[in-house]
């Protein structure tokens, strides 16, 4: 059960590990998904939170059509929820009453930025401890941005995305292509 009724009658959490994954997911890659399957083996509940980077202001894909590519793209698994937040994602942690931000490291080039919101996080929310899990080989080099660049001219990227969500990616960024280049 998630809470158990302590000695003296204070609901206190029990030992159920809650994982929050953020990220733009603009859109969502095998290299998401890898770390999304792996992060359910390890923590009993994994919310996936499409979140704000004010960093990429203009995500290519609308917040609804990126959490609509990853409920096509994620098999069901009791322990895996998928939500959206618009606001700090340490506010999002405290709400849940999470344990961990789980974070995908593909290469050193990650590493900087990724280390620095792991600091600025904790700083904000002392509970708000960031796992990272290095990305598979497969995915070191792989990218949502490479994706809708390739995908945009015509480039083949059914090995990078989900073959649920494959047309539709490619149909929009085709449509974007023609939009920018007039053929
Ligand atoms: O996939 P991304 O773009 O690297 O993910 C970055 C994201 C969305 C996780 C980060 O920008 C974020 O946490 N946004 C929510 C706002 C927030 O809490 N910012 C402070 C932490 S640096």
């Amino acid at each position: 059960m998630y809470f158990t009724k302590a000695k003296y009658g204070s609901p206190v959490k029990g030992n159920m590990k809650t994982a929050i994954y953020p990220g733009s997911f603009d859109p969502v890659t095998y290299g998401h998904l890898d770390i999304i399957n792996r992060a359910a083996k390890l923590f009993d509940k994994v919310i996936v939170l499409v979140s704000i980077n004010p960093a990429k202001p203009s995500c290519f894909f609308t917040l609804e059509e990126r959490i609509a590519f990853i409920k096509k793209s994620v098999t069901a698994q009791p322990n895996i929820e998928i939500d959206s937040s618009d606001g700090l994602l340490v506010d999002y942690f405290r709400k849940k009453e999470a344990d961990v931000i789980i974070k995908g490291l593909r290469a050193m080039s990650d590493f900087e930025a990724e280390f620095q919101m792991a600091l600025v996080n904790k700083d904000l929310c002392h509970k708000a401890e960031t796992v990272f899990l290095a990305a598979d080989a497969a995915s070191t080099f792989l990218s949502s941005s490479m994706v809708k660049q390739i995908a945009m001219f015509g480039g083949d990227v059914s090995a990078f995305i989900p073959h649920a969500i494959l047309r539709e990616v490619q149909e929009k960024l085709e449509k974007k292509r023609l939009e920018i280049t007039g053929k």
